[in-house]
């Protein structure tokens, strides 16, 4: 698979999964733009040392004109912008007795802020594209659970699926595509949100399995870190791509496994005259998700 001729760009694109998703899809032919507050630089080194072709962006994506500076300067380099990957984001472990509206502030404004202000500047090429398509990296903490002190995090999160649903009806008619991505990798965040990838894979519960699942030695630390994000980005740049049919979706990645999320509407039941006494005598059939109906699919022109 090629994707010769479009222009990508990747927010967070300087270290984790950002980093490999950039450098897969330029060496499959994209042309890159790697934003990163850090570090973008050198993987557009990286990039250019195979012959790729890529360009360093600096702009912080959670400012309505860092991310306006960002798609200026694709625009201005490249011409045209055909796919963003919305996957710059930082999760910081509070508790929620103790999360302030600071920190709140903050994650909504990396996670959220900045995924809706990349894809607004970016959505007039997106459509002029004819194929636009755009990845929202959101996460399993907005939906599964399980991830200890995130709840600010999972909210920023959540809202990225309601955003990717909303926004792929909007897109559909122009064939923008927008679907989302709930990744699981051995990167800096998985750790202690420093880079410390042997920190990583040492403390992560989950980096046994992916070990065994990617067949790498756990004691291999960047190999399996490596391993990990390269095949999360085999799933993001699918959905990069003007042949994938997919629209407001949303894919679980983790150590090569892909697998699609949904929401299901139960049958539940029904009474015109409802009253707490009825809700109450028929609570049983009202959660039971013996029959459902799926959430509906969004076809993209
Ligand atoms: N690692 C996981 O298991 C996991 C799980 C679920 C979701 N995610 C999500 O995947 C995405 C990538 O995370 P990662 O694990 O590769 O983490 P990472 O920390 O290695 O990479 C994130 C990058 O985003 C950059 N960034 C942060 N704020 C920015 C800003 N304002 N502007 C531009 N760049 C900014 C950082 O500098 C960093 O390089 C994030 O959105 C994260 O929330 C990760």
């Amino acid at each position: 698979m090629r994707f010769d001729g479009r222009v990508v760009i990747v927010t967070g694109a300087g270290a984790g999964m950002g980093r490999s998703h950039a450098k897969l899809l330029a060496a499959l032919g994209a042309r890159v733009v790697v934003n990163d507050i850090r570090n973008a630089g050198a993987v557009v080194t990286e990039i250019e040392a195979t012959g790729g072709i890529a360009v360093a962006d600096g702009h912080d994506i959670s400012t309505d004109s860092g991310s306006e500076g960002l798609v200026t300067a694709a625009v201005e380099r490249f011409g045209q912008v055909d796919a963003l990957i919305n996957n710059a984001g930082i999760a910081v472990h509070c508790a929620f007795a103790d999360t302030t509206y600071d920190l709140f502030d903050q994650t909504m404004r990396v996670n959220t802020y900045g995924p809706f202000f990349a894809t607004k500047y970016a959505w007039p090429y997106l459509r002029s594209s004819g194929t636009g398509r755009v990845v929202m990296v959101a996460s399993k903490a907005a939906v599964m659970g399980g991830a200890h002190d995130l709840v600010h995090y999972g909210a920023s999160k959540g809202a990225l699926l309601a955003m990717t649903r909303q926004l792929a009806f909007e897109g559909a008619a122009e064939g923008v595509a927008v679907n989302a991505v709930l990744p699981t990798a051995l990167t800096g965040m998985a750790g202690d949100g420093g880079d410390d990838l042997d920190q990583a894979v040492r403390t992560h519960a989950l980096a046994p399995h992916m070990a065994e699942r990617l067949g790498v030695d756990l004691a291999d630390a960047a190999r399996l870190a490596e391993r990990s994000t390269s095949v999360v980005s085999a799933v993001v740049a699918w959905l990069c791509h003007p042949a994938c049919p997919s629209n407001g979706e949303f894919f679980n990645a983790m150590a090569g496994e892909a697998s699609r999320l949904t929401f299901a509407l139960g049958t539940g039941f029904s009474d015109p005259e409802l009253i707490v006494d009825v809700v109450r005598d028929h609570f049983e059939v009202i959660t039971s998700m013996d029959s459902h109906t799926l959430m509906p699919s969004i076809a993209v022109r």
